[in-house]
């Protein structure tokens, strides 16, 4: 059950805590507490030495027996005047294991009172807090036994938390639009996290048209049979060696007024549900982890769901090439020659390289179909932008200064750190092979592998076409909790996306 998060002026329910919001000035609002209780809070605070008021930091005081609620926890926000939407997000995913430790039900938070110069409205900050706490307490536990489940069920955790105030009529609304944006990013680590065996392409394909089509998105599957029709040679061949048949799936959703002119815009994901890396196999430590080389396809899905949640006023495709990369007796080999749907012929020198393959075909799709006047495709590409970036920042090429621009904007305020890369001639040629028009693998191996696997992919862009590549290899996956992702699939790019989409699109 997912945690609901509301807004009222009443005065405040029974709860199992009442949660005062407190900036480092140590001066929370403790009008709803008794004398007594308000006495117990302040002796609270100046007896924890520790306790400042940083961003995130809790302090529990157990309450009277006659007060509504059990106990107070004073949550810091840090610098009042320093504080944004990002750190009250932040703050209320700090609190969260913290409430959940101390078996934390309901809850009733109480605002700051936020210094006259503030940078943000207390019902803003209510409203970002509250995604915070419902990113945080997002769980994947699906697949654990019988018993593990009945025992976890029992366990207390954050079901409902109340905002109290008289200053929060625009913070329901606000969480309206920002939960429109958490489910797309649920449904995109729930994607993630799940394993290879259940999560193949078609089974994939079938869990997009479920999950979508009730929302009022078209979906449309392609089978191999129509990929082969298409000529979709590089994506077909990547998923040749699988027991599993590859698909293509296309999302549109048409939100726009009629009166808007131009082509729709498009989000391109790769899906590799499993990359083994094929016959030039990969080594076996940690190998599970490519369950997460789909996260591209994912952010793809999680933001159509956004979108039509929300019900954005915009024309959007969104295209995912779903195939599992195996080594077999009938996969594609290294030295083989490919043709790409956009009848570029393509040498295979590492079938580990299977992304760009995918999503060559599946860009190309895309633009003869829907003639897209912008694109932005996600995917877990290359380690070498591990090598450049690490976790922290997702690398972002672009052909369009503005695109970036937009992008950059949308990312500030979503919390997703992107970093712009290069693009280059230099990297578009070093791509093209003595035998075929392109090959897999430049011709400086690991040097600058990010870059030319972009420049790869640009040779699939056509002329005019506004278009950006964003590696998020290592983003999509994260091995440890952060303040609003706990740690797996994290649905990175699904929020600033969505953020451009309004921003830039509608
Ligand atoms: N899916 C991988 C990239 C990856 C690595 C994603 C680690 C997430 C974590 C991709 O298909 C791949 O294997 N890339 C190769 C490319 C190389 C053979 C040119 C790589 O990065 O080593
Ligand atoms: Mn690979
Ligand atoms: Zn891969």
């Amino acid at each position: 059950m997912t945690l609901t998060c509301s807004f009222t002026s009443k005065a405040p329910a029974k709860a199992d805590a009442f949660i005062l919001c407190t900036g480092a000035d140590l001066k929370p609002d403790l009008s709803v507490l008794s004398k007594g209780d308000s006495a117990l809070v302040k002796a609270a605070m100046k007896n924890a030495k520790n306790f400042k008021g940083e961003n995130g930091q809790v302090l529990s005081v157990p309450l009277s027996s006659a007060a509504k609620a059990g106990r107070a926890l004073v949550l810091g926000l840090g610098d009042l005047k320093k504080l944004d939407a990002l750190k009250a997000e932040a703050a209320g995913g700090k609190a969260l294991p913290f409430l959940k430790s101390m078996g934390i039900e309901s809850a009733s938070i109480f605002g700051a009172k936020l210094p006259a110069k503030s940078k943000i409205s207390e019902s803003d900050v209510a409203a970002h807090m509250a995604l915070g706490l419902r990113l945080r307490s997002y769980h994947f536990d699906a697949y654990k036994g019988k018993d593990a489940k009945a025992k976890a069920a029992k366990k207390p955790k954050l079901k409902k938390a109340v905002f109290v105030g008289g200053k929060f009529a625009a913070a329901s609304k606000l969480y309206k639009r920002l939960a429109a944006s958490a489910d797309g990013i649920e449904l995109a680590r729930d994607l993630i996290n799940m394993p290879p065996n259940d999560l193949y392409p078609d089974s994939y394909a079938k869990l997009i048209a479920k999950e979508l089509k009730p929302l009022g998105v078209q979906v449309e599957v392609l089978d191999e049979k129509k990929m082969k029709t298409l000529g979709m040679g590089a994506a077909l061949a990547v998923g040749q060696g699988s027991a599993r048949p590859s698909r293509v799936v296309v999302m549109r959703w048409n939100g726009a007024s009629k009166t808007k002119k131009g082509g729709p815009i498009a989000f391109v994901g790769k899906g590799v549900t499993f990359d083994t890396g094929g016959i030039s196999i990969k080594p076996a430590g940690g190998m599970d982890e490519m369950k997460m080389d789909m996260g591209g396809s994912a952010a793809v899905v999680g933001l159509m769901k956004s979108l039509a949640t929300r019900k954005a006023k915009a024309n959007v495709v969104g295209i995912v090439g779903l195939v599992e990369n195996m080594p077999s007796s009938n996969a594609y080999r290294p030295g083989d020659i490919i043709t790409s749907m956009a009848g570029k012929t393509i040498e295979v020198l590492n079938t580990d390289a299977e992304g760009r393959l995918v999503l060559a075909d599946a860009l190309t799709y895309v633009q003869k179909k829907y003639k897209p006047k912008m694109i932005v495709d996600l995917a877990t590409l290359t380690g070498a932008i591990m090598v450049a970036l690490g976790f922290e920042y997702c690398g972002v090429f672009s052909n369009d200064d503005t695109l970036w621009k937009n992008m950059s904007a949308a990312a500030e305020k979503s919390g997703e750190k992107i970093w712009r890369m290069p693009l280059d001639e230099a990297f578009r040629t070093e791509m093209e092979s003595s035998v075929a028009d392109l090959k897999n693998l430049g011709s400086l191996g690991r040097w600058g592998g990010a870059c030319s696997a972009a420049g790869f992919l640009e040779h699939f862009i056509d002329k005019d076409v506004k278009w950006s590549h964003w590696d998020i290899a290592g983003t999509a996956w994260w091995k440890s909790d952060k303040p609003t992702t706990p740690k797996g699939g994290t649905g990175f790019g699904v929020r600033s996306l969505d953020q451009l989409v309004e921003e830039a699109y509608e």
